[in-house]
C-alpha cells in the first residue's frame, strides 16, 4: 500500500468521527446536554487518532519526503497545512478544556464545546479535502513508488508514546461504534473528503 493510500484511508475513519460529533453537537444543542459518551470519545480519538496518529505521519515522514523532492515547507499546501494542524490542535485544547464543566451542566461550557466542536468538523473537513485532493495528488506524482512503500514502512516509527501497533485499529472500532450509535454511514462520511476542486 502506498504511504498516500494508507492516509487516505485514515481521512476516512477522521470523516465518520467529524460525522458523529456534527450528530452529538446537532442533539446537543436541542437537548440543552452533552452526550458524555460521543464527546469523550471524540475528544480522545481527534488527539490520540487524528492528530499523534496521523498528522504525526504527514508532519514526521509525507511532508519531509516532498521537502526533500524540492516542496517548499514555507509557503503553499504544506505550510498551509501544518497551519491547519495547529489550529485544530487549539480547537481541541479548547474542547477538552471545557468538556467537564459542559457535561455537567454548564450552559457557557456547552455552547464553547459545541461552537468549537464544529468549528474543528469545518476545519478537519475542508483540510481532508485538500489533502486528498491537491496534495496526496502531487505526492504520488512526485514520489516513486518505492519511495513510498519506504514511507510507509516508515509509518510505525510515528506511532506515538503509549501507543502501539494496534492503537490505530481501536480508535477505528471506537469510530466504527459510535457511526452504529449515530447512525452515520461512513462512506457517505467519507464522500465529504473528495469535494475539494481547484478553481
Ligand atoms: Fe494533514
Ligand atoms: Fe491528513
Amino acid at each position: 500500500m502506498s504511504a498516500t493510500t494508507v492516509l487516505r484511508r485514515e481521512h476516512a475513519h477522521i470523516l465518520s468521527m467529524i460525522a458523529c460529533l456534527r450528530a452529538a453537537c446537532a442533539e446537543a444543542g436541542k437537548a440543552g446536554r452533552l452526550d458524555a459518551e460521543t464527546f469523550r470519545t471524540g475528544i480522545d480519538f481527534i488527539r490520540g487518532y487524528a492528530d499523534a496518529w496521523h498528522h504525526a505521519k504527514e508532519e514526521v515522514h509525507l511532508f519531509p519526503a516532498l521537502v526533500a523532492e524540492g516542496m517548499s515547507s514555507e509557503s503553499g499546501p504544506i505550510a498551509v497545512m501544518l497551519h491547519e494542524h495547529g489550529t485544530g490542535r487549539n480547537y481541541a485544547k479548547r474542547i477538552a478544556s471545557q468538556l467537564d464543566d459542559a457535561i455537567s451542566g454548564d450552559d457557557a461550557a456547552l455552547s464553547a464545546v459545541i461552537h468549537n466542536t464544529l468549528a474543528y468538523a469545518d476545519l478537519l473537513t475542508g483540510h481532508i479535502s485538500k489533502e486528498n485532493g491537491v496534495l496526496f495528488n502531487m505526492a504520488d506524482q512526485i514520489l516513486t513508488p518505492e519511495t513510498q512503500a519506504a514511507l510507509e514502512r516508515e509509518y510505525e516509527k510515528a506511532i506515538p508514546p503509549g501507543a502501539d501497533a494496534n492503537t490505530g485499529a481501536r480508535y477505528e472500532e471506537a469510530v466504527a461504534a459510535l457511526c452504529r450509535k449515530w447512525d452515520i454511514d461512513p462512506q457517505a462520511a467519507a464522500a465529504l473528503g473528495t469535494s475539494f476542486t481547484c478553481g
